[in-house]
């Protein structure tokens, strides 16, 4: 079977056709991004009307164009899978109304799928899928979360950040030392030069808070050690910056996950979302994966930012479960 996924949650207009064998394996047969980062840059952030402006630009021929890569017309589709929540109101509402006119239009089912939850079916797309129960941390810029999954559709949230995202504290951080948005690529690279010992700062893993975490704290200490410099009329060394706001989000999150994994007696981790493209994180699971003998499950970096595959992929697991949307599905920011 084949399903169409549709992603417009943020900034990324995405499409996509997987294959299911009936053995459920999931094959990506095409996966289509049409950026809007170049736009958002000029403000530093995303600017929520210009992103639902530029999806209802690109979201017709995206869709095509995905159809069209796949060599799938819509008349194969099983289901056409849509992030409605969490996200942008106006960016989601641009998914789901096309998603919606297309499904009604056709008579093909409609799905209606989680963004966060998406994040972590990108890894059912890897060729050696989890099996569940496994842990799944969703690192991204609008979430932090980790779940205990025991079925691809039963998931069971352990902890969340309390405040910023992660990806969001790399976002601000890199913006105070001149770096365009989004940061966190940028970051990752100017980590490798710097020293991680540089500066002190505190881990998002605040004791006492159970598997809940905080990035506000280590967001503060390092627009502070900036600030502060600046003030002496000196300059931070940027690289240094980004080495050690690196190591303290980095420790932090595999803290978290190192207690997961004690605590549940689980052996399989899956890390997802944007900020799981981060080759220092990639490297810290990796190793945390191997000192407690679980197993690590890693989408590639172009599976991790927001794409339309991990909508498909976890709009296959919906449909399998028997959810349907109609003509009332609705957007909802959170
Ligand atoms: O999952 P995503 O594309 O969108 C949301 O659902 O939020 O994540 C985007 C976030 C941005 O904050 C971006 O800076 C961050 O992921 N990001 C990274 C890296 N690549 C993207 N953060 C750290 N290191 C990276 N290599
Ligand atoms: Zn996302």
């Amino acid at each position: 079977m084949f399903i169409l996924g549709i992603e417009s949650s943020c900034d990324e207009t995405a499409a996509s056709v997987v294959e299911a064998s009936r053995e459920g394996v999931l094959t990506v047969r095409s996966d289509v991004v049409a950026s809007q980062v170049e736009t958002h840059r000029l403000w530093g952030g995303v600017v929520p009307e210009l992103a639902g402006r530029a999806h209802a630009e690109a979201i017709s021929n995206v869709t095509r164009q995905a159809l069209a890569e796949a060599d799938v017309p819509l008349s194969a589709l099983s289901c056409i899978a849509v992030t409605n929540r969490p996200g942008l109101i106006g960016a989601l509402l641009v998914g789901v109304n096309f998603a919606k006119g297309l499904a009604l239009s056709r008579g093909i089912p409609l799905v209606p799928v989680d963004h966060v939850h998406a994040h972590i079916a990108a890894a059912s797309l890897l060729p050696d899928p989890p099996k569940p129960p496994y842990l799944a941390f969703a690192v991204s810029g609008g979430h932090t979360t980790l779940f205990r999954v025991d079925s691809p559709t039963d998931y069971t949230e352990l902890g969340a950040t309390r405040d910023d995202a992660a990806g969001e504290a790399f976002d601000k951080v890199g913006r105070v030392i001149g770096l365009p948005y989004p940061a966190g690529a940028a970051m990752d690279r100017l980590a490798s030069e710097g020293d991680p010992a540089a500066f002190r700062f505190p881990s998002p893993a605040v004791p006492g808070r159970g598997f809940d975490l905080s990035f506000s704290g280590l967001k503060t200490a390092a627009l502070n050690a900036v600030n502060s410099a600046r003030q002496r009329g000196e300059e931070v060394s940027p690289a240094d910056l980004a080495a050690s706001f690196t190591a303290a989000a980095v420790g932090g999150l595999a803290e978290r996950a190192r207690e997961a994994l004690r605590e549940t007696g689980v052996r399989t981790v899956v890390l997802a979302g944007g900020v799981a493209a981060n080759t220092h994180l990639r490297a810290a699971f990796e190793t945390l994966c191997r000192e407690s003998g679980a197993r690590l499950c890693l989408p590639p970096p172009s599976l991790c930012g927001d794409n339309g595959a991990m909508a498909a992929a976890e709009g296959y697991f919906q449909f399998s479960a028997g959810v349907r949307a109609d003509e009332t599905l609705n957007a909802c920011a959170n």
